[in-house]
């Protein structure tokens, strides 16, 4: 009858660190390598070791619609080529669950896109939330010079669906060029 129950735990928002988490995961670029555009810069960050990319801590909450899931994701700055630092991004698995992300530190985008083709991309900053609506999929960029960290939160049952993610990507990059973020399409 009752899935959870009431507790409370420490963010750090400079940190990103979430007190006591149940899991806490570290993309490094080898994870992701395919996603980024320029696979030679790939190959020469690799080749001076594998950056940690991201790390988010986790909260394990049951996997129920009406209970929620949070964590704290912390998105490192740097480049890839001209391509900023991101996360994979994802859709829900269930597709009808939309997400909160409230930015604690750094700058950034959450790019966002439909599977029919519509696409978004909020500017992330501290004290700023951005609402991802049910069936977007979502990825953070960090184009600033300090760790993009956000405090996420979203329905229990959700899951994350990263497939035509990692075949095909988003529609949209976000690159710096002439010193400044732009968004440019995603050739194939
Ligand atoms: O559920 C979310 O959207 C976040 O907690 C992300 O999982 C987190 O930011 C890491 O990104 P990704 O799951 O795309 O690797
Ligand atoms: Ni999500």
């Amino acid at each position: 009858m009752y899935a959870s129950e009431p507790f409370s735990a420490a963010i750090d928002r400079e940190t990103g660190t979430l007190a006591s988490p149940d899991n806490i995961y570290e993309r490094p670029l080898s994870a992701m390598a395919a996603m980024y555009e320029d696979a030679e810069a790939v190959k020469a960050a690799l080749a001076g070791g594998d950056p940690i990319i991201y790390k988010v801590y986790e909260k394990n909450m049951p996997e129920l619609p009406g209970e929620l899931q949070w964590c704290m994701s912390v998105t490192m700055p740097g480049k890839i080529g001209r391509e900023y630092f991101m996360t994979k991004g994802h859709f829900h698995e269930v597709r009808d669950t939309a997400e909160i992300y409230l930015c604690t530190r750094g700058t950034g985008y959450m790019l966002m896109e439909t599977e029919d083709g519509r696409t978004d991309a909020q500017e992330m900053r501290p004290d700023v939330a951005v609402y991802v609506p049910a069936r977007w999929a979502h990825r953070s960029i960090n184009t600033g010079d300090e760790p993009l960290i956000s405090f996420c939160v979203y329905p229990g049952d959700a899951g994350h669906d990263y497939g035509s993610i990692e075949t095909a990507g988003f529609r949209k990059r976000i690159v710096e060029i002439d010193g400044k973020p732009a968004i440019i399409d995603n050739k194939p």
